[in-house]
């Protein structure tokens, strides 16, 4: 059942922190607090290239993962969704990897990337939540998100897990790769361990975003803004928001408002920005700027610094804790959960089960 809740999607989203819990802890070691290389049938240290393929929310996952392992483990990576990649002729590297990720692991257009990417001689490595699922069965090995099953059709458990798997995965490849310290790895783990304690503290603004989501509910558009790893977070909130409100969002990179977008800002168009203070957020903070000089109206979502710096410039602001930059586009992802969330009650729309959509995609 909903567990007290009004909505499969609001229990999902509250049972973030045990299930990042649960699928963190399949890959740490007890005894040393370090993330235990899966046992892979290659040796990351000789990949020339990964490619990640997904579909919808899945692929924003890939998005992030590219800047994860371009960072971290220095390894070159091609993202695209399954419908493109399955019939773009890719020139692929003998030895390759490839990375398909899916919650339900029976999304068509993801499993017939990963059938080209074999014939293409790619070893087949998935992130998937239902454990047997033809990408499972497909697969040359399967890193299980622990999300349990999801049942709200718009994805948010099995988004983060699948974050919690790549985040692992890229440091396993850092080690076995030698581009990261034995201090840095420690750091980014331990900042990994921390990530369930710190969405509950997340979790805790449900109040405050719900009152913010009045207003999102009045508009008639949004538009969500980050860079590098908050950027696909900005495409996830906007999906979240389209698919189960229907109110028109888009998600930007920050950089490139200038180059178009700005023209849509008025004060009737909320910007959500998406901000930690990391080593982008001086840039951020410029985009911002240029959004409010246009009388747009700006919901900042950052941490205390971000919000000391930027707070008095914008109209609304939700502070999360301050974390690594690299767990941030994790912990990023659940205030714009609940904001699609209570923006779609308001509307008094179908959350489970949004008009024209299922839950698994399964034709063309
Ligand atoms: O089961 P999958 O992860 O392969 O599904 C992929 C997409 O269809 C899915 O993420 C979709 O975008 C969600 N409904 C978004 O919330």
């Amino acid at each position: 059942g909903k567990a007290g809740h009004r909505h499969f999607m609001l229990k999902e989203i509250f049972e973030q922190p045990q299930v990042i819990g649960d699928t963190i802890n399949a890959f740490v070691s007890a005894s040393t607090g370090a993330i235990a290389l899966p046992d892979l049938p290659f040796d990351p240290a000789k990949v020339p290239r990964l490619t990640i393929v997904a579909c919808g929310t899945a692929y924003y996952v890939a998005m992030v993962a590219k800047y994860w392992f371009e960072q971290v483990a220095r390894l070159p990576v091609d993202v695209d969704i399954g419908s493109e990649f399955r019939y773009r002729d890719t020139p692929f590297e003998a030895g390759g990897v490839a990375i398909f990720v899916s919650q339900s692991g029976e999304t068509l257009d993801t499993l017939e990337a990963l059938r080209h990417a074999k014939r293409a001689g790619q070893h087949i490595v998935s992130i998937v939540n239902v454990p047997e699922s033809t990408i499972a069965r497909e697969s040359d090995r399967v890193l299980y998100t622990l999300a349990g099953p999801e049942i709200g059709v718009a994805s948010t458990k099995a988004f983060t897990t699948q974050l919690t798997v790549m985040a692992c995965l890229v440091l396993a490849f850092a080690r076995a790769r030698g581009t990261i310290s034995h201090e840095r790895e420690a750091e980014l783990a331990l900042a990994l361990r921390e990530v369930p304690a710190r969405a509950a503290e997340v979790l805790r603004h449900d109040d405050a975003i719900q009152a913010l989501a009045g207003v999102v509910a009045e508009s008639r558009d949004a538009l969500y803004l980050g860079r590098g790893t908050a950027y696909p977070i900005a495409l996830e909130g906007a999906l979240k928001l389209k698919e189960i409100s229907y109110i028109h969002a888009e998600g930007y990179a920050a950089g490139e408002m200038k180059h178009g977008p700005i023209s849509l800002i008025d004060d009737g168009v909320p910007v959500i920005a998406l901000a930690p203070s990391d080593a982008l957020f001086e840039k951020v903070v410029s985009n911002i700027q240029e959004v409010a000089a246009r009388s747009g109206r700006v919901l900042l979502i950052s941490d205390a610094d971000g919000v000391a710096r930027l707070g008095s410039k914008v109209r609304w602001s939700i502070e999360l804790p301050k974390v690594d930059p690299f767990v941030a586009p994790i912990l990023y992802s659940l205030p714009v959960q609940l904001l699609a969330y209570h923006t779609a009650v308001a509307k008094g729309t179908d959350v489970d089960q949004p008009r024209n959509l299922a839950k698994s995609v399964t034709v063309e």
